[in-house]
């Protein structure tokens, strides 16, 4: 097991935003997290990359105790984040902007797997190796999204933990993004968290999936399974 979060509790100032959640991820998956606005799905994300301590439970990765590890050290572990919003830096050209991904990677080796994973990852999103010199703030939404996603890939991490990156996208772009997102799956065979309001499109190309609401687990399940479940189409698909 990649990612195994047993009973995790948040709380803000002493009101609880997650209580007890557990959930597991095998290497290789794609899985999602559900939840509408409030539900604690960035709180879940921000615990596991440690920009928040728990008030209770254990998270593990790859074997390893690591609830009360700080995040630089998890990152050198491979998780990494694509955070709400895409905030890229605006002010710095697309190939700089991936570059930050590697921030610290210095060793001789080190950037020779950056140089391989720039290429896999131009060849991935074609649109940014065509924009690679244009400053990030000339790019549409979606094209941010894409940079977002590629700069967190660009260390080669074992985990990618994305946090609803399909907000504010027009339809058709959701679908482009996912699309990206389950070809790292398929074809690079990374492990990815996802939490989304979207539950169709998120639950289109997930393995399996679980259903956060107001900080508890109510439901979880294979993906297909729960595109045909009637409680998740009432009230997450509008069907
Ligand atoms: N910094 C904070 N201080 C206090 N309460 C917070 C803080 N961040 C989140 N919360 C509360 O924790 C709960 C979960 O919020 P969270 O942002 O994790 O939800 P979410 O599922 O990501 O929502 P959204 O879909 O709107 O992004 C909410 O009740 C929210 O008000
Ligand atoms: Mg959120």
């Amino acid at each position: 097991m990649l990612l195994d979060v047993s009973g995790l509790s948040i709380a803000y100032k002493g009101l609880e935003a997650l209580h007890g959640v557990s959930l597991h991820i095998e290497e290789g998956e794609l899985v999602s997290v559900i939840g509408a606005n409030g539900a604690g799905k960035t709180t879940l994300l921000q615990s596991l990359i440690g920009w928040q301590q728990p008030s209770g439970g254990i998270v593990s990765f790859n074997g390893r105790d690591i609830t009360g590890e700080r995040s630089h050290i998890r990152a050198r572990l491979g998780i990494r984040i694509v955070p709400e919003k895409a905030r890229v830096f605006t002010r710095l050209t697309v190939h700089e902007n991936l570059m930050m991904g590697a921030y610290g990677m210095s060793g001789r080796r080190e950037k020779m797997a950056v140089r391989d994973s720039l290429r896999r990852l131009y060849s991935l999103f074609p649109v940014l190796e065509r924009r690679s010199g244009q400053l990030a703030s000339t790019l549409s939404g979606g094209e941010q999204q894409q940079l977002s996603i590629a700069r967190a890939c660009i260390s080669a991490p074992k985990l990618l933990l994305v946090d609803e990156v399909s907000m504010g996208l027009m339809p058709i772009l959701v679908d482009q993004v996912f699309e990206l997102l389950a070809q790292l799956n398929r074809e690079e065979g990374l492990t990815i968290l996802l939490v989304e309001q979207n539950a169709l499109a998120s639950l289109k190309i997930s393995h399996r999936a679980y259903v956060l609401e107001t900080g508890d687990i109510v439901l979880e399940g294979e993906a297909d399974r729960m595109l045909n479940d009637e409680r998740i189409r009432e009230a997450y698909l509008g069907i």
